[in-house]
């Protein structure tokens, strides 16, 4: 142990203790894609910017989403029991910024913002998202400030699959970029297998 009380680790890392700061500001080098997430219709929907999802289990088929308790979606899946994870795609920021914001519309406004009418379990669709998995609540867990809400997928809707995902990373939307990165970027060597992930790479390319 260093007199800090961190673990020798060669001075790769830094300790930064154990608070939302700490969290927030470290998980935001971790991209994500983004979804908007929907529950209710008509009058009633809710939609809401979330990249806390988790395709859970493929058998049986679950998803999870995890909501803030006093985020308005979050009493709206209650009440509904179902809810629709809309997988954004590149084109799709202005989607992410309107639903990540406390002063968005709920109800029609919302639904005609998402522009793609009802999924099977009633709630909105996103016109222009890849795809849209609907979801029947199976339970909810309390887990701190946020509830995870466990759904059965009972639809699973493909849409522009030609698009690239909607990506969040420290704080903005950078576009994904598809070509192959500095030669050892993804260098890794299995020290007790003598594996080098280098060699599968470039074999990989020559074919
Ligand atoms: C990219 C992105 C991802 C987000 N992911 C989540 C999430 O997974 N769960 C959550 O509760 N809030 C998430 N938020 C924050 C909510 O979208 C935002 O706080 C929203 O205003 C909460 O709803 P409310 O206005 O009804 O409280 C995210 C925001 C952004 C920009």
């Amino acid at each position: 142990m260093t007199p800090n009380g961190s673990s020798e680790n060669g001075g790769v890392f830094e300790a930064l203790g154990a608070s939302a700061d700490a969290l927030r500001g470290t998980m935001s080098h971790f991209p994500t894609g983004v979804t908007v997430v929907t529950s209710g219709s008509g009058a009633d929907a809710e939609g809401m910017t979330a990249n806390a999802v988790i395709s859970v289990s493929l058998d049986p088929l679950l998803f999870l989403v995890s909501v803030h308790q006093d985020a308005r979606l979050n009493t709206r899946i209650r009440e509904q029991q179902t809810f629709v994870v809309n997988l954004l795609s590149d084109d799709q920021e202005g989607l992410s910024r309107l639903f990540s914001s406390p002063e968005r519309s709920s109800g029609l406004p919302a639904v005609n913002s998402l522009g793609g009418g009802y999924g099977t379990v009633g709630a909105p669709l996103a016109a222009g998202a890849i795809a849209a998995i609907e979801c029947e609540l199976q339970d909810i867990y309390t887990a701190g400030d946020h509830d995870l809400f466990l759904g059965a997928v009972v639809e699973v809707r493909s849409g522009d699959t030609r698009k690239g995902p909607l990506v969040f990373h420290e704080g903005s939307y950078p576009t994904l970029k598809t070509s192959p990165g500095p030669e050892d970027s993804g260098a890794f060597m299995d020290s007790t297998r003598g594996f080098d992930v280098r060699t599968s790479r470039i074999r990989d390319r020559r074919r």
